[in-house]
Formats: C-alpha cells, structure tokens, sequence
C-alpha cells in the first residue's frame, strides 16, 4: 500500500500495447482517477513547437514544463485535456507529438518539473496510472503494476487503425519505424528508462483482446482486495 493508503494501480509498456484502452476501462469501471502520463509529455511538446522553442532549448522547455496549465475533463472512459482551458486532445494525439514527446522526455529536468504533478493524482478512492515509469519511479509503491507487451508489428497494425480511425493517413510500415525509434529512445535514456518495475506482472498482449487483457487484470485486482 501507498503512504497515504489510497490505492494505485500502474500500467506501464510501450505504445500499443492497451495501454489506454485498458487504463480507461479499469478506471470507469472502478470509479478511479486516471493519470495519462503521457498526456503531460505530450501537451509539453504540444507548447514547445506552438512557442517555436527549438528542441535544443533546454532552460526554456524546462520553464515551460513548469508553468503548463492543464485540466482534465472525464467523458466516460475518455479524458479531454485542456490547455489554459482550450481541448488539445486532437492535437496532442498525432504520431508527431508523440515523438515529440519522447525526445523532451529524456531531458531529467522536464521529468522532475512533472513528478509532483503526477503525484498529485493520487486521490481517493484510488488511481490508475498509465505510463512508462509509473511503476519504477512515480509511484514506486503502487498496490498493482501492470507491465504490457506486445510484438512491434501487432503494435504498428493497432495504432494504424487507431489513426485511421480519426482521419490520419499513414502505413504500417511508416509507423513500424516510429515505434522502433521511440522504444529505442524511451528504453536507452539515462533517467527512468521504459522497462518493468521488479515486482510488475508483465502481460503479453500480441494475441490478446482487450476483454481478455482486462479480465486478468480485473482478476488480480480482486485478488489483492483492491476493488472495495
Ligand atoms: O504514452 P504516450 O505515447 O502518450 O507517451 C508519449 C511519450 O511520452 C512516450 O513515448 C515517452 O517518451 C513519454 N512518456 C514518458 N513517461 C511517461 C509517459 C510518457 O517518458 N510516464
């Protein structure tokens, strides 16, 4: 259990894998907050290129990591994130913020600006944090962790769809190379590299649906008494 007792459950792995999918259902149906931490990196490199700081531009990403001003919104099992009050969900969801993201992700400062922030959304009844160190560093005593995995091609073919989904055109190929660049970067980077926590139950979800990645989890849940 947490210090303060109110309970966590991490879901941490590349992208891809349910992470998402997984977190939203787990908190609707347990009427959990959600962290998508990944939401903040994103917003992050969302500011970066609206304020044209160039990606060299450590003291003012930094500065900015630490002025953002965000809210979120609960739609059902979706999360709106607001910018000073303006929706950037679509905008933050491109595969190009993402990679975004992951190369402001690296720089420890802009990791240490968002830890209080992430810490922050540990409120009762409990919380589902959806990440890639949620487990090993935000909140390294967490109730649950969860890691997922997935092979790079089942990934590509989930996110194509995805994008697909809202109207964006790229191939799986395209995006193949996208997650190979980004694990890279997320898994070598010298602070809170992308890997399972010690004690995370690491899932693969390559054949699986998301029912079934769900089932085991809600499963676990209730085996460790976390779902009152
Ligand atoms: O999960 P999502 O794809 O939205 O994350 C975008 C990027 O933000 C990741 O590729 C990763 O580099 C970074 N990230 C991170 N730590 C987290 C969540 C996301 O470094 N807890």
């Amino acid at each position: 259990m947490t210090n303060n007792n109110i309970p966590v459950i991490t879901v941490d792995g590349p992208s891809g894998t349910g992470k998402g999918s997984l977190c939203g259902r787990l908190a609707e149906t347990l009427g959990f907050h959600l962290l998508d931490s990944g939401s903040l990196y994103r917003v992050l490199a969302y500011v970066v290129s609206k304020e044209k700081i160039s990606i060299e531009d450590i003291a003012s990403i930094v500065e900015q990591a630490g002025k953002l001003d965000l809210s979120f919104e609960k739609k059902g099992e979706l999360v709106s994130i607001l910018l000073s009050g303006e929706d950037v969900s679509a905008q933050i969801r491109t595969e190009e913020s993402g990679n975004k993201a992951s190369k402001i992700a690296i720089i420890p400062d802009v990791r240490a600006a968002l830890f209080e922030r992430q810490k922050a959304f540990q409120m009762s009844p409990g919380l589902i944090a959806d990440g890639r160190d949620m487990g090993t560093v935000v909140f390294p005593k967490a109730d649950l962790k969860i890691y997922l995995t997935a092979s790079a091609e089942q990934r590509a073919k989930r996110r194509h769809k995805q994008l697909k989904d809202k109207g964006n055109d790229v191939t799986v190929a395209q995006l193949l190379n996208d997650i190979a660049e980004r694990d890279q970067r997320d898994s070598q980077r010298q602070v809170a590299p992308l890997k399972p926590a010690a004690d995370a139950i690491v899932i693969d979800t390559t054949n699986l649906g998301i029912e079934e990645v769900e089932a085991q989890v809600r499963a676990l849940i209730e085996e460790r008494g976390l779902s009152s």
